[in-house]
């Protein structure tokens, strides 16, 4: 574990679909830490399981997905007197998604905002009843005072004239408001963690630049955790506290931000460090004609199932007879510095012995 100090712990979780072309390990043994008030940035490319872990942990992994293996630990706080308060640990994976109990929490103690804000809301019912169903089904108050408090959530997320937009239907806003709208739907009843899923990802720079804002301040107030979901690293760097980067269904590196840019240790986190535009670099590319890195490769396709290292296909440093025999662990480089790869095993000896034996069995 990477920390004593968790809100929510992922331990060894594996989310499959199960189709009749074969299995998609979507998620396939991701070990995380969330930390109370604080941001947990997850990035990697396209479908290696970013937003199925994020579903796994609301219970919401779509049919015929689902979670066969491993923890999702939600410490929720338990206010004892008004000075001292314990958590009441909850595995969520021993949930089922109907129950009370799941519903409790979904939605009250942790919500999420998804890409597209067209699916988080019905196109036919006006943004402020749709708020105020998730307060009064959480917080059981009158209708006038669910009113109340969606007028007074629409204006925290900066729309303008709320007491207007509380009866507006989602088509009349623009994207940004609308993004605005539904993130105001997930804070209305007050969250312990928010899951952000690619949130601005549909939205102009600019708009993209005041939702962020707006999230930072929000998260201040409400000292709520986030965990932001991104393939942005630009976005990575302004928001995250901590980051995962994920690879085909695994987490294979995670530190604080700080370290994710200065001394990133997977080498599938350089190559998307590498991929990344820089000014500098934008501007001497023009003159030159040159073109910015890519992550040679492809990613495999989701039925797949390749010995050792999922990376080694695509990996400038693969060892060959090691790294295609043997999947690396998860190595702890340094106090919170998680990495799996191994070019930082302590024993190198150890990985090229099971890797002999793994090709005395099958050979
Ligand atoms: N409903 C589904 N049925 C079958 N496979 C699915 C389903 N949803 C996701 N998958 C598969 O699970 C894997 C992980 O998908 P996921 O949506 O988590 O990726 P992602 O990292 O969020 O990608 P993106 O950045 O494109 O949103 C992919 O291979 C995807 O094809
Ligand atoms: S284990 Fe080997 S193939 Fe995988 S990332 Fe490390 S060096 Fe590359
Ligand atoms: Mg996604």
């Amino acid at each position: 574990m990477l920390s004593d100090n968790a809100l929510v712990e992922v331990k060894n979780l594996r989310t499959y679909f199960h189709l009749a072309e074969g299995i998609v390990r979507a998620v396939d043994g991701v070990d995380l830490v969330i930390k109370p008030g604080r941001t947990l940035g997850v990035v990697g490319e396209s479908g290696c399981g970013k937003s199925i872990t994020a579903l796994s942990l609301m219970q919401l992994v779509p049919s015929p997905g689902q979670i066969e293996e491993g923890e999702i630990i939600y410490y929720k706080t338990v206010q004892e007197t008004e000075l001292t308060a314990t958590a009441d640990v909850i595995n969520i994976t021993k949930l089922q998604s109907n129950s009370r109990e799941m519903r409790a929490i979904r939605g009250n103690q942790i919500s999420m905002v998804f890409q597209e804000p067209m699916t988080a809301m019905l196109p036919v019912r006006t943004v402020g009843s749709q708020i105020m169903e998730a307060i009064i089904l959480h917080q059981g108050v009158e209708k006038e005072e669910a009113r109340e408090r969606a007028i007074e959530i629409l204006a925290r997320v900066n729309l303008p004239n709320p007491d207007r937009i509380v009866d507006t239907y989602p088509f009349q806003l623009s994207g940004g408001m609308r993004q605005r709208a539904v993130i105001a739907m997930a804070l209305s009843c007050n969250p312990n963690l928010l899951i952000a899923d690619e949130p601005t990802t549909a939205l102009d720079v600019t708009t993209e630049a005041q939702i962020l804002d707006l999230m930072r301040n929000l998260q201040r107030d409400f000292n709520m955790a986030i965990m932001y979901i991104t393939h942005n690293l630009g976005v990575i760097a302004e928001m995250a506290d901590e980051v995962a980067v994920m690879y085909m269904g695994k987490v294979v590196e995670q530190t604080d931000v700080r370290s994710i840019f200065l001394t990133p240790l997977h080498p599938y986190t350089r190559a998307l460090l590498r991929s990344i535009p820089q000014l500098d670099d934008v501007m001497a590319r023009a003159g030159k004609k040159k073109r910015l890195e890519t992550i040679r490769g492809m990613v495999p396709d989701p039925y797949s199932v390749l010995r050792g290292c999922s990376f080694h296909p695509r990996c400038p440093q693969y060892m060959p007879g090691v790294c295609d025999k043997v999947a690396p662990e998860v190595i702890e480089v340094e106090p919170g510095h998680t990495v799996r790869c191994h070019l930082y095993a302590p024993r190198t000896s150890e990985i090229q012995e099971a890797a002999e034996s793994t090709k005395d069995t099958t050979s």
